[in-house]
């Protein structure tokens, strides 16, 4: 384990001149109080679902049926696909991208140190059959996770999945599969019961996008060999720091209200998800789903009209400084900038003293490729700063299970802290269930007929204005 270290969070770019001012942040603290306040309450009663995850997933009797399933896995394939969407996928592979390889697939056995891992997620028939065709199928496990059970990509997978294993291995094709799913609700309970599959469960109480620390990532975490005690204890000390405090100790709290502000006074209505390392760029992916599905909401919690969230842009350091930076410093000034920097690389890269460097490049010699990135990172800030942008930076002192245990619990906890200041529920996504209804429709499943008559009778209209 590398040292159980801290991140921490630097947010003096959000103040000075034309940005926030300290007396108005310290006015919105005493709304923010209240929302603080709100927050643990539901903790100490136990209502909110993903709050209790790293405590309660570290109890031997909530862990022992992964860890079980997991060793099982382990001793009878090498191969793990994780077929799901969404909150039901990104999590596994923001968590794979920081933590293995870079091409882990590719190392072998014994350097892995874990099953070889892929993932079905879109419902794209190429990228299907790309996989499948390159599958042993005798030595593949397919973890189907799905909470609702009823997601129409994981169904489409699964079914194209199971008619393959039938074919190719009727003995044993049920030995194959591994659902992950709601408990009690939804189809693939059902069939797991049925149909006799093994399965896991994702807690009733607890949303995809907040699932991660639930069977939903511990499970491939643990067939991939990785630490799901220091990954727990990471988001769990993460928790004891967001609970209390107040602005400028309570973390989640504090960047909430600084979302929320630069939105409601600074028209800063997008949020630039910068990470200054290739292993974040999952963590980017998955808060982008996690903040935009969570806070992008036609009405607030008494059911009035709220049309609120702020849209979440993906972004790479040092990649997008040759691609996005440009409109950054001098495109228009609505967005916040979310830097997130690794204090520490695996292995800092030590460039060659300047008699081996050509007499062009000797600026580097004494330099290393990881002071690089983070001077990129520091000077994109600076001047970014200096150009009267608002942006914040969260510190990573290395990237390991501790850390991003603490990383991927501060992005649940400010998201639902930002869902209470806007008034509206995070833990819900009306606007994704609406798509998924005009998609059944159009597919033709029973009760939704009315659905695909409403687009057919539009597309008849539309049909003058395609060119
Ligand atoms: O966060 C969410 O609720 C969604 O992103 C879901 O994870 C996604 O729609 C997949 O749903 P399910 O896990 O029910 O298949």
């Amino acid at each position: 384990m590398s040292a159980r270290k801290t991140i921490s969070i630097d947010v003096s770019t959000c103040f000075g001149k034309n940005l926030i001012k300290t007396t108005e942040f310290s006015k919105a603290g005493k709304a923010a109080l209240k929302v603080e306040s709100r927050i643990k309450n539901e903790v100490d009663a136990g209502r909110l679902g993903f709050w209790k995850l790293p405590f309660e997933m570290r109890l031997s009797a909530r862990l022992k049926p992964i860890v079980e399933a997991a060793e099982a896995a382990r001793a009878n394939r090498d191969t793990l696909v994780i077929v799901g969407i969404g909150g039901s996928s990104l999590g596994t592979r923001m968590m794979v991208n920081a933590l293995k390889h870079r091409y882990y697939n590719e190392l072998p056995g014994l350097e892995r140190g874990g099953m070889k891992i892929y993932f079905l997620e879109n419902s794209d028939p190429d990228s299907f059959k790309e996989l499948t065709d390159r599958l042993d199928l005798s030595h593949t496990l397919f973890n189907i996770v799905s909470k609702s059970g009823s997601t129409v990509e994981t169904a489409a997978q699964y079914a194209l999945v199971r008619e393959l294993l039938m074919r190719r291995l009727p003995d044993t094709w049920k030995k194959h599969l591994l659902f992950t799913t709601d408990p009690e609700e939804g189809s693939l309970r059902k069939m797991a019961e049925e149909e006799g599959i093994a399965a896991l469960e994702v807690p009733s109480d607890v949303g995809g996008r907040f699932s991660m620390l639930s069977a939903v990532g511990l499970f491939p975490a643990l067939c991939l060999g990785l630490n799901v005690k220091d990954l727990l204890s990471g988001a769990a000390d993460m928790a004891g720091r967001c609970t209390s405090g107040g602005l400028f100790k309570n973390p989640a709290l504090t960047l909430a209200v600084i979302h929320h502000m630069a939105d409601t006074s600074f028209n800063k209505n997008m949020a630039v998800i910068f990470p200054y390392a290739d292993k974040l760029q999952g963590w980017a992916e998955w808060f982008c789903q996690l903040w935009a599905e969570s806070l992008g909401k036609a009405l607030d919690e008494k059911g009035n009209p709220a049309g609120c969230g702020t849209t979440p842009i993906k972004a790479l350091g040092a990649i997008d400084q040759h691609s996005q930076m440009q409109l950054y410093i001098e495109g228009p000034n609505d967005k916040l900038f979310v830097f997130v920097r690794n204090e520490k690389f695996n292995d800092p890269a030590k460039f060659p003293p300047r008699t081996k460097l050509p007499a062009a490049y000797d600026y580097l010699a004494g330099h290393s490729m990881s002071e690089l990135i983070q001077a990129e990172e520091a000077a994109s800030r600076f001047a970014l700063t200096k150009t009267g942008r608002m942006s914040y930076e969260i510190r990573l002192p290395g990237i390991s299970e501790y850390t991003l245990g603490q990383l991927l619990f501060l992005g649940e906890a400010m998201t639902a802290y930002a869902g209470y200041l806007y008034g509206v529920n995070p833990f819900d996504q009306p606007g994704v269930e609406l798509g998924k209804k005009y998609a059944y429709g159009l597919m033709g499943r029973k009760g939704y007929e009315s659905y695909a008559a409403e687009m057919k009778k539009t597309a008849a209209a539309d049909a003058k204005f395609i060119i």
